[in-house]
């Protein structure tokens, strides 16, 4: 099993760090366009491997895609990362480019890969690369409801002061501060409902942390974060590979699921060696059915603006 992350800053070299723990794939390839900077990441991963006790091997490379080909999956980190006070929706001037450029030549040396996409802004980004390459929506996922389901989880198990790993709970909607839909009314404590738990007001409060999970660490750090969503894109790469079908909330291309059409947007998703296996319909309350519509409108409109920059 081969793995291509592209992109060697932060989030690339903590996915592949995680990937490379888990000791699950022979190969990973990291790519930067930065000279010797991909090849350097992965020397000092390398170094790590005795310490970690992982046989994956990890090799860098500047900008040359020959060095990807026959990929089985391929993760685009590629792009700027936000800075403070910036929404993922201001990076798609730069990054919409970057992601059509670096998806074209994935597929040149891989036609069979499946793409999971991290550049923001992730959903639109996900859905120009269904345009640009034309591949089965089965092969395009767009990484962001597993990374903002681990921040909502972490967020409920601090105000229920109790271990993370009781916690069940699901982001669905667009990677975004407004647009992300944490499921309050389905999130469990080992199948309690939180809701039995937390009063409303610290519910509201949990929701309202999770939905700024991004940019509260981008004020923080000065740029965006990168040990959770390199942790989220792993688990990803992880379930694909391995064949595991689990479930994800993940940005894929519907076509009348929820009753949405020609965007790609968070919902849960089996994933397994096909990539996407099956897309999840679960039975959404009307408010949270109004919030999806209205998640929906946020990321068509950026869909939009893809149009003014061809
Ligand atoms: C985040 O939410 C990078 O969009 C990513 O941290």
């Amino acid at each position: 099993m081969k793995v291509t992350v592209v992109g060697a800053g932060a989030v690339g070299a903590s996915c592949a760090e995680y990937i490379a723990i888990k000791n699950f794939v022979s190969e990973v390839v990291l790519l930067d366009i930065k000279e010797n900077f991909a090849e350097g990441k992965a020397m000092d991963l390398m170094q790590t491997s005795s310490l970690n006790g992982f046989d994956t091997k990890i090799t860098g490379c500047t900008n040359d895609y020959s060095k990807t080909a026959n990929s089985d999956i391929a993760v685009i980190t590629s792009g700027i990362p936000r800075k403070p006070g910036m929404t993922r929706e201001e990076l798609i001037g730069i990054n919409a480019g970057i992601v059509k450029t670096v998806s074209t030549q994935l597929l040149e040396y891989s036609p069979n890969v499946i793409l999971i996409i991290v550049s923001n802004p992730m959903d639109t980004m996900t859905y120009l690369t269904h345009k640009v390459t034309g591949i089965p929506k089965n092969r395009i996922i767009g990484m962001g409801g597993a990374l903002d389901s681990a921040r909502f989880k972490y967020r409920l198990a601090e105000a229920l002061e109790c271990p993370v790993s009781d916690i069940d709970g699901m982001v669905i909607g667009g990677h975004s501060d407004k647009g992300m839909i944490p499921l309050t009314r389905l999130a469990t404590r080992n199948s309690v409902r939180v809701s039995e738990s937390i009063n409303s007001e610290r519910l509201d409060q949990v929701l309202n942390d999770t939905k700024v999970g991004g940019a509260t660490l981008t004020s923080m750090l000065g740029t965006s974060a990168w040990y959770a969503p390199g942790a989220a894109v792993s688990s990803l790469v992880h379930a694909i590979a391995c064949d595991q079908k689990k479930i994800f909330p993940c940005s894929v291309y519907l076509d009348g699921e929820y009753g949405l059409k020609d965007i790609c947007i968070g919902v849960p998703v089996v994933l397994g060696e096909n990539g996407i296996e099956k897309i999840v319909e679960i039975d959404l309350s009307e408010n949270e059915k109004a919030a999806l519509s209205e998640s929906a409108t946020a990321v068509n409109t950026t869909n939009s603006l893809l149009a003014d920059l061809n």
